[in-house]
């Protein structure tokens, strides 16, 4: 893959004025190239028509702004791959994974930023633990933040901290974000939400490697490495003016993608049986699944990815009938969320009703609710790196409640 465009961080440079900073994106696939344009400002324009996307024979050529680009195809490029399915926490064993854990691998023994892209539930997440784990940093701490949380009053107090008295309000002093990850790794989650008048802050203190508090005077040196991941496309964003190019550059020293489950359903059984395993012991559940029924899985369409995947398999192995996942478990476990429409995947014996013991109505609907709330609260911990009022903040539950929901579950947050 490769992008051509007027941005020093663009693979192939254009100096031509009429082209935008990330012009246009091209990929080897089967058949030619697959060209995307990225919102340019001029378009890509094939055949005297602007483009959006398409898959192009060897030697088209393109009119970019006042250029034109020939497309040529080289010998194919293979990438590397590791043989092992697991990195981390991620369990993957296509062909795109393993290309990933590969480069993953690389990356940890270096101290580079790297932007994590990739659609939602796609694990980008723990590909972030993953290289903090398994880099230099990873005695040092971990700290998570999500840009779309962080309150516009707040912002550069939570991440470059204050000294008493900053502002009304601030009664004592307080550690920003850096200064707690020192000797660590940042993540920034959801990077293109960040608020555009924090950006050249944020660049600053990555420049210079060390942050000034709010109100504070002296410079504090600063030693962390920093992370971040978006499902958006920030190339697009910069061409609208929306992110700072210079922050691009600087925190995307190295992209990797987390491909989508759709790109890999071979993956689908391993992730099935890991969910399987990692249902706790105490816990009622069915551990096995049929063949039938795990190629009904591997059938359908995840657009909330591995994260839909998993939360599928938790709720088929609670309300399964027996210890056994069949496909009339999955009929059930589709009803239970309602009308998705999904396309029916098996002439359906499915609907025939349930062999075996159907838990209670009330008993099944608790342990879906149980288990709803135990992984939204876990989710609004790490998001908040264990902080009540914030994830009350988040949650726009009352503190105090908050905080018997996370008692009830042998959760806590810190006040
Ligand atoms: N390859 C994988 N192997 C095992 N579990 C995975 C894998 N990918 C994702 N998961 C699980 O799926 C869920 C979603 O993953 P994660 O939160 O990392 O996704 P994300 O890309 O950050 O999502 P979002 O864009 O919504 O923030 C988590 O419970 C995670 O543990
Ligand atoms: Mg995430």
């Amino acid at each position: 893959m490769a992008v051509i465009g007027r941005s020093p961080a663009a693979d192939v440079r254009l100096t031509d004025p009429t082209v935008s900073s990330f012009h246009f994106e091209v990929a080897a696939v089967p058949g030619g190239v697959h060209v995307v344009d990225l919102e340019s400002a001029n378009g890509t324009i094939y055949g005297g028509a602007r483009l959006e996307r398409a898959i192009l024979p060897s030697g088209t050529m393109l009119n970019v702004g006042r250029s034109i680009v020939r497309l040529d195809l080289d010998a194919p490029f293979a990438p590397e791959a590791t043989e092992i399915p697991v990195f981390g926490e991620m369990r993957g064993a296509s062909r795109p994974m393993r290309e990933l854990f590969s480069m993953l691998e690389r990356l940890c023994r270096t101290d580079l930023g790297v932007l994590i892209e990739g659609q939602t539930g796609t694990g980008k997440e723990l590909v972030a633990r993953a290289l903090h784990d398994k880099g230099r940093g990873a005695q040092g701490p971990f700290m998570v933040l999500d840009c779309t949380a962080i309150p516009a009053t707040l912002a550069e107090s939570i991440i470059f901290g204050h000294e008493k008295g900053a502002f009304t309000g601030a009664v004592e002093r307080r550690i920003g974000l850096f200064e707690a990850a020192q000797g660590g790794t940042i993540f920034l989650d959801e990077i293109g939400e960040l608020p555009l008048d924090l950006q050249p802050k944020l660049l600053r203190v990555l420049e210079r490697r060390e942050v000034q508090r709010v109100g504070g005077s002296k410079p504090i040196p600063i030693q962390v490495r920093v992370l971040c991941a978006t499902w958006r496309d920030l190339r697009a964003m910069i061409n609208q003016g929306k992110f700072r190019e210079d922050l691009y550059f600087r925190l995307a020293q190295a992209r990797v993608t987390v491909p989508s489950l759709r790109e890999r359903p071979d993956d689908v059984p391993l992730l099935v049986n890991h969910f399987l395993q990692k249902i706790p012991h105490d816990m009622q559940a069915a551990r096995r699944i049929t063949d039938e029924a795990l190629e009904e899985l591997t059938r359908r369409d995840y657009p909330g990815n591995v994260r839909e995947l998993k939360s599928t398999v938790e709720r088929a192995s609670m309300t399964a009938a027996t210890e056994t996942i069949t496909p009339t478990d999955l009929a059930f476990e589709r009803m239970l969320t309602g009308t998705r429409t999904h396309a029916p995947v098996t002439p359906s014996p499915s609907v025939a009703p349930a062999s075996g013991e159907l838990g209670k109505f009330k008993d099944v609907k608790r342990t879906l609710i149980d288990e709803f709330e135990r992984d939204y609260l876990q989710r609004l911990l790490l998001k908040t790196g264990n902080n009540l009022s914030r994830a009350a903040q988040i949650a726009g539950v009352e503190r105090h409640h908050l905080r018997d929901l996370f008692r009830k579950h042998g959760l806590r947050g810190d006040d």
